[in-house]
This record gives C-alpha cells, structure tokens and sequence, in this order.
C-alpha cells in the first residue's frame, strides 16, 4: 500500500491498513557489483603498486610537497600534493596533471583555507624522501617505487597510503570504440592465492586499457546513465597498523563499531531515501559522512575522504605478520602479531583529497575535524525540548486539540509540527485553504502558551504553472537539468516536480528569501522549518534518486555532487531562517540527507525507520556514529515511523528519545494515533515522568551544545571516548556517556526484568541519578527494571546543573531556578559547567551569555566565571544544592564575593550520604563559596 503511494504519489488515494513485517527491497538499490566504477575498483586486489612517485620531480615549498606518480600501466601521470596542516593534520591531494576536463573538488564543506605548517626534507636516499610534518614530531616518508607514504610518530608506524597498491585512479579520456560488447573484461582474480593475485597484477598492467562495459554507460534496472565523461573512478587504500577498531562513515543502520567488508559489500556513502531500510548491513541510507575514525589505546586517528560522489568503503582487518605491508612493518618494529585495519575508499568521481587526522586523543580529532568542517550550531533553547508530530496533524483544530492535551495531561512539550499534507496539494510555502485556512491563528494560539511550529518544506517542487514557486524557479532558469538541457523533471509528494539546483548559490539565495515573512504567507517567527526528501528522492529515477547525468551549476554533473545535495538544501533554508529576523534569530532546521559539514545548519534525524525492538536499539548506534563525525544534535522517530508500536515499545522509545540529543515522536500516516494520552493513565504518566526528566536536564543539554559549538566535542558520546584506554567500551554502543558526566543504558528489551550495565573507570565512582545508589567503577552489573527504569548515572566528580521545576514549555521555564547536582568522586571533589544565554539570539556571540564553572574541593564549592567576556542578566538563581557522596556537615555557611557570610540550612540522608543544602539564594551568575564543615 505504501509502496503504492509512493508510485503514485498524490493521485492515489488510500485507506487506512496495516503495513507487513518490514523488508527493504534490495532490488531497488545497487549492490557494489551492480556500480561498475565499484566493481573495476574493488577488481584490483592488493599487491605492489603500479604507481611510481618520481622523486626526482618533487617541488618543495613552505606549505606543500609535489610529486608526479607516474602509472606504468598508462603512463598518465598525477599530481600527489601533501600539505601538513596546523593541528596535527595532513592533507593529500592526487589529481591528475592535465585532465581533459576539470574534476570536481568538493566546494563549500571546508570553513576555509586549513593553514598550512612547514615541511621540511629530513633525509632522504634513492627511493625515500623523509619529511617532517610541523612541529607535532610526526614523519613522512614517501616513497618512489611502488608509491607508498608512512607516517610515523617518533618509531612508530601510525598510517601508511598506498601500501596495498590500491591506488587506482581513472584518467578522463576520450571515448575509443563504441562496441563495449566485444571487448574482453579482464578476470577475477583469486584472493585466496597472493602469487597468482601477483603475476595476474602484472599481466593486467601491461594490458592496454580497454573499454568494458558500464565505463561509458551503465544500466541498472530501467535507468540507463549515460556517462559521457566515461569512467572517472578514484580509489586509495590506508592501512593502520596497530589498530583493531574504526568508527564512522555514516550514515548505516549497523552498530557502531564498523564491521570488516569481507565478503559482504563494503559500506556505502550515497544519500538514498531507502523505504523501509533493514538494520544490520552496510547499505546506503540518507546522508553520509566519509570521516572514519581508528581508535586503540594508545591513540585516535581520522581519515577525512572529502569527496562528494557515491563512495565505497571496504574495511579488512588481518594479523599485519601475514602480509606483504606486514613483513614490512615486522622488519620496521621488530616483529610481533600486529592486529591492523585496513580502510579502502572508491569514489565514482571527483579527485582523492584526504585530510589525515593525527589525533592522538579522541578530542584532539573532534577539534581538528572541527577545525575543517565547523562544529554544531548551536541550537534554539525550545528545539531541545520535546517535539510531537506525526504525518499528519490534519488541521486546525487537531492542532488545537493535540495541543490542549499537553497541558490537559500536564505532558511538557514545546514544538507540534506539520508534514506535508498541510501544504495546498504539496506546494511548499502554502497551506492547504480548508485545513489550515488561518495559519497565523494557529501560530499566535501557539505562540501565546510559549510553543513553535515546524512545517515541512521539501526541496522538490510541483510543476504547475499556477504556482508561484515553481514559475519563479523557472524563469530564473535554477533548476536541474537533464543530460540533454531540459528542466529535470521525476515524480515525488507532488506528483511530478522539478528540483531546484541547490548548488548554485543564486538558487539558494532565492530559496533563502522565500522564507521572509512577506513572502512565506501565513508563517510568524515561532514557525521553523523542516528539509525531507533531499538526498533528493525521486521515486521513478534510478534508486530512487535523480539520474547520475543531470546537470548542475557550472556544468557539473549530478555524479559529482550528489551527496552534496541535502546539505545545500538545508543550508538554504538555514540562511533564510537567519534573514527572515534580519540576522538576530537563529534558525532551527532539520535535515535527512546530510554530508560533511551539514552539523553547521541545525538537526538530522535517521529516517522512516519502525515500530520494532530493533529499531530502538539501533537508534543509539546510529546517532553514536554521527555525533563522532561532527553531527551532534540528532535523534530517531520516537515510537518507530512505520507500523504501530505496542504499548511498550513505545513507553520504552519515549524513555530512550528523553536522553538522545534531538527528541521528536513522528508516525507514518497509515498508523493509528498515538499521542502520550492515548495508552492509558499508568503509561501517560510514564511518559509524564520522562517528558519530565528531558525538560529539568535542558540546562546540561544545552551546555552540552555549547562546547560542541565552541570546541567540537559530541554531546552524546561513545564511552571509549570518555575512557579511551579501556578496551572493553570500544565496540559497546548499547550505553553512552552525554558529556563526561552522565551514563545512559536505555531499556532496549521487550519485556526486559533487567539490563547489563557496565560502569567504567578505573578508581572511579558512579550515582544513580534517581536512587543516589553509588557504585564503584569499574564493574558490570545486572540491574533489575521496571517499567519506570531508565538507567541513568552520573560520574563521580562531576557538576550537573538542573531546573527542577518542569512547566509547560522550556520557554517557560528560561527564568526558573538551578539546583546543582554535585556528585563527589573519590577524592571528594567535583566540577561542571552551565553556558546560558537568551536561548534564541546570536546575541551570544555579542559576548551575552554566561558560562560558568562550578567546583568542589575540600568541602568548598566555588563558583566562578570560565569566560568574564560574557554577560548576561538572568534573575535565575539556585535554590537546592545537592551533594551525593557526601559525610555530614556540622554546619554549612555561603560566602559572596565581597564578604557577606551567612549560614545555609540543609538536610543530611544518612542511607544515601546526600547532603541538601536549601536555598542558597544566590544568582547564578554570582561567584560564591558554599563551605562545609
Ligand atoms: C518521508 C519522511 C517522513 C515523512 C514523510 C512524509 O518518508 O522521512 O518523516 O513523514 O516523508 O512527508
């Protein structure tokens, strides 16, 4: 039925039915063989190089090394640039020296020109050049024949390029015979056997270049992609020694720890709106990231593919002692069974530009691949509350009503939001005339109790002559092409529509436009936006996306910049959302298809996933991996998408979403209402209590947001980030840590009576948030559940401000009081951090804001300013201190700034050795002493 909709798209209309059990349909999507660039690449098995780096061409200057790499096999010769980078990072560019055309370099995903460092030649022979790279100790080594590069921290071997021979760069050339049928393809060769995998290498590197079929066309399915440009592929393996762990590269329904691609396909980067994707594989989904990141004991790594055509990841992990690279690396550390990773990326277009992360420490690569591609915008305070949608709310007054029964069930919330069947028949930046005939009564009834709307605006557009959109687009002449110069045209929500071209910045700037009040009509400034369909979905076109020989600005094709898509889209609507308040507000915008760089303009969320225990679970994984590439505030469909949750599920999605970074309910059409009142008084108040915590944490959230604006660190974490020498974290992604400070173990079970839990750090402490239980660390525990459970702990040793009074909204809420939660380590010390700000302007970069510090040492909490730039009024002040893990006072006394002393009371609870102290009355932007005697 679904499926039919999707066919058919506006024309059909539908009744209401259950969905079966959910399976994508493979058929739809291309496997690794099914893309010929991926099946010629991954073709090539690993074994010497046939390229060659000409030392004797190497050009030295203050910010890079160049080096012709010559291809015996065709003698085209490439540009190798290496730049070493400011913050520990290199960069490796290959391009070829005279391409018949210019190949695409990824614009606009960099925030600027990475600085360079000095390299110098530190020696050198016939075959090696020796550089360093700036000032971290770390060493090059490039060498001539067969082209490899190593680099090396003091002895050790940290990464090397090329050391599988995988380079394999397809030159553009001209088209020799047309009559790809006859030609030989060249055989498999056997993986199993590395003599015969040797000499059929050579063999194939004296053959001339053929023509094969799928290099000047490809068909899959009823699409035929003409590929004029002929075969443009890119390819380059890396290997790490040392490591057995690597993570990222999303987006996947898979865990967080990646798997080896042996056998199976390798992960795949190529945004594709995937109808009832299925978990646990390495297929494509919506957005993707090509940053992957190695991790071991001893250090943190990342390798930053910047190129935005469809990529393929294939990682293999052997013994390093058993290969060709590995009896190298024996002779070079002396021996022994190094586990390693071996990382092999195939893109179909575009050039190899590689950023090497040198870490060593996981935050080290958080702020240097913040440092290339920008951090987290940091988010309106509401948009941190909860947000309740479904497709659809399908008027008015089920806006009215869905929303009187927030305060009627006393269920904070802050954002009701509308999908596409508000629009006048799909026609985005309208609403339809009989459901929502008056939005701005709508808005203002919203408005007035505190909350925001979201509405849907996808980025493919109706084509009908009556619609202004479409007839502007038009006549400015800003959408998609086709190969052969007409408007694109594929069938969507709409029906049939065109795309507008997203990567032309006149476009964007259009699109930015549309959002000012007078021309968006009906919307006000508490109506935010969200960006779906962008990867872009086009239900008849190949893999239900748009035909890889469109044409964009410039002449580029669709091929070149097709994971790019989704990030201009959001970051158009970004910037209009910005204009619209003549650049006070900011925006909030979600987004499903993403890159590289899209954690600049706001949410992403993991698509039209289901109602299944799986799901739950995978949720955690999936915003895992995209926190550790840079995207922070992201979150699954609370209660699954497709089909209907029982009961449960849904409680128990409800207590996960509450401590994920971006918490929205949504449900497909099809599915029965579900809102929190629905399942009955027990379960409502389950939800209350949730709903409940997620509104007193805000101020932790959002301080959280705040050092991933300022300095690129997740806010919801793996724990091998947090103990990064603790071995048994690494591949664990069923608990996280959200900051340094809290630990969640989500109820991912049905029928759970209990979950494992794992407190990590050595002499370390830990409190249930709820009980105050503490627990020393580390250990593993069975904790008994209930339907009320939501295993929470806070780390000894940390501060965690909170408002302990939830109210409606988080907009009500701005002025409320603090209680802070000291949680003694065992040294009997604490310390944590509160970022405040208007919750809604750029006025924080005006210096109007406040981060504070808070620390507990020796029975004296202090609070001080970690940034005296910033000042901010708040008549916030704190009424509760809460000091777990304590022994009792005698007596408890505050002193300000300037002298005043006075005498605090407070509680001691002996069974739980928690000390209250009431009322301190201090603003929270005041420095005070509390002490302890
Ligand atoms: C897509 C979105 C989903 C939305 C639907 C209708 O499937 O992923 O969230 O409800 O389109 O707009």
């Amino acid at each position: 039925m679904a499926v039919a909709r999707r066919l058919l798209g506006a024309a059909v209309v539908f009744t209401v039915c259950l969905i079966p059990a959910l399976t994508v349909d493979r058929s739809n999507f291309k496997t690794c063989d099914q893309s010929s660039f991926c099946q010629r690449q991954r073709r090539l098995q690993p074994g010497l190089s046939s390229y060659r780096a000409a030392l004797g061409s190497a050009k030295l200057s203050s910010d890079k090394l160049e080096v012709q790499l010559i291809d015996d096999k065709n003698q085209a010769s490439l540009l190798l640039e290496v730049y070493g980078l400011v913050g520990n990072m290199t960069r490796i560019k290959i391009n070829e020296i005279n391409p018949l055309k210019p190949r695409y370099e990824v614009p606009d995903v960099l925030v600027g020109t990475p600085l360079p460092t000095n390299l110098q030649v530190t020696g050198q022979d016939d075959n090696t050049l020796e550089l360093s790279l700036g000032e971290t100790g770390h060493k090059l080594l490039v060498t001539g024949t067969p082209f490899r590069l190593d680099i090396l921290s003091g002895q050790d071997l940290v990464l090397s390029v090329n050391s599988r021979g995988l380079l394999h760069f397809e030159h553009l050339r001209e088209r020799k015979d047309t009559d790809t049928e006859k030609k030989d393809v060249p055989a498999e060769t056997d993986e199993e056997n590395p003599e015969e995998v040797e000499s059929d290498k050579e063999e194939e590197s004296k053959k001339p270049e053929v023509d094969e079929p799928g290099m000047w066309d490809e068909t899959f399915k009823t699409h035929t992609d003409s590929k004029p440009n002929g075969p443009s592929s890119v390819g380059l393996d890396f290997s790490l020694p040392g490591f057995e762990n690597v993570y990222g590269i999303p987006e996947h329904a898979d865990n967080m720890k990646l798997r080896t691609t042996e056998g199976t396909d390798p992960y795949r980067l190529y945004n594709l709106d995937v109808f009832q994707y299925e978990l646990y594989n390495t297929m494509a989904l919506y957005g993707s990231v090509p940053l992957l990141l190695a991790h071991n004991v001893k250090r943190t790594l990342g390798i930053f593919w910047l190129n935005a055509a469809e990529t393929w990841v294939d990682i293999s992990s052997n013994i390093a002692g058993k290969t060709l690279f590995g009896k190298m690396l024996q002779y070079m550390q002396g021996g022994g069974e190094t586990p390693q990773t071996d990382v092999r990326w195939m893109s179909e277009s575009g050039i190899i530009d590689v950023f090497l992360l040198l870490g060593p420490s996981p935050f080290d690569i958080f702020k240097q691949y913040a440092s290339l591609t920008g951090t987290q915008a940091l988010p309106p305070y509401f948009s941190l509350g909860y947000h309740q949608c479904r497709w659809n709310y399908n008027d008015e007054e089920d806006v009215r009503n869905v929303d009187a029964g927030f305060d009627e069930y006393d269920l904070p919330y802050d954002v009701i939001w509308l999908d596409i069947e508000h629009a006048d028949g799909k026609r985005y930046f309208t609403w339809d005339p009989h459901k929502f005939p008056n939005p701005r009564d709508m808005l203002s009834g919203l408005k007035e109790k505190r909350r925001k709307m979201v509405a849907i605006v996808d980025p493919h557009i109706k084509i009908d002559s009556g619609y202004r959109v479409h007839n502007e687009i038009r006549a400015q002449n800003l959408y998609i092409k086709t190969k052969d110069g007409s408007d694109y045209e594929g069938w969507c929500w709409p029906g049939s529509a065109a795309y507008p071209d997203f990567t032309n910045p006149e476009m964007r700037k259009w699109w930015a436009s549309m959002f000012s009040y007078d021309k968006y009509e009906g919307s006000m400034d508490n109506l935010f936006v969200w960006n779906d369909m962008n990867e872009p979905s086009v239900f008849n076109g190949p893999e239900v996306t748009m035909h890889k020989d469109a044409l964009h600005w410039g002449g580029w094709e669709h091929r070149d910049v097709h994971n790019l898509y989704g990030l201009y889209v959001q970051r158009a609507t970004t910037e209009g959302l910005i204009q619209r308040s003549g650049g006070k507000e900011r925006p909030f915008v979600l987004t499903r298809a993403f890159f590289a760089g899209s954690q600049r303009y706001g949410a992403v969320w993991t698509g039209d996933n289901a109602a299944e225990w799986d799901h739950l679970k995978i949720s955690i994984p999936m915003c895992l991996s995209l926190s550790l590439v840079g995207i922070s505030f992201c979150g699954a469909d609370v209660g699954g998408f497709f089909k209907s949750p029982e009961t449960e599920l849904l409680v128990r999605w409800y207590q996960a979403g509450a401590y994920q970074p971006f918490f929205r309910a949504h449900a497909h059409l099809d599915t029965p209402r579900r809102e929190p009142w629905l399942h009955g008084d027990d379960n409502m108040a389950v939800i209350r209590d949730v709903l409940r915590q997620r509104y007193t944490l805000l101020p932790f959230w959002y301080t959280l947001f705040y050092k991933a604006l300022s300095e690129g660190e997740p806010v919801m974490r793996p724990l091998w980030v947090e103990f990064p020498s603790d071995v048994s974290t690494f591949a664990m992604d069923s608990q996280y840590m959200l900051g340094s400070a809290l630990l969640v173990r989500p109820v991912t079970e049905a029928k759970a009576r209990g979950v494992q839990v794992y407190l990590p750090g050595d002499g370390e402490v830990w409190y249930d948030v709820h009980s105050y239980q503490r627990y020393e660390a580390p250990q593993t525990f069975y904790l008994p559940v209930t339907m009320n459970s939501i295993p929470v702990y806070q780390r000894g040793g940390s501060i965690i401000p909170r408002k302990d009074r939830p109210r409606r909204t988080s907009d009500c809420m701005q002025d409320d009081p603090f209680t802070l939660y000291v949680a003694l380590n065992l040294q009997g010390e604490a310390r944590g951090e509160l970022f405040l700000d208007d919750g809604h302007s750029f006025n924080y970069e005006q210096n109007e804001f406040l981060f504070r510090e808070f620390n507990y040492s020796q029975g004296k909490l202090t609070a001080s300013s970690l940034d005296p730039s910033g000042v901010f009024k708040t008549p916030s002040w704190i009424e509760r201190i809460v000091i777990i893990g304590a022994t009792k006072p005698s007596s408890i006394t505050l002193s300000l700034q300037g002298g005043s002393e006075s005498s605090l009371e407070f509680e001691y609870d002996q069974s739980t050795s928690v000390i209250t102290v009431r009322k301190p009355g201090v603003n929270i932007a005041s420095d005070f002493t509390v002490s302890l005697r």
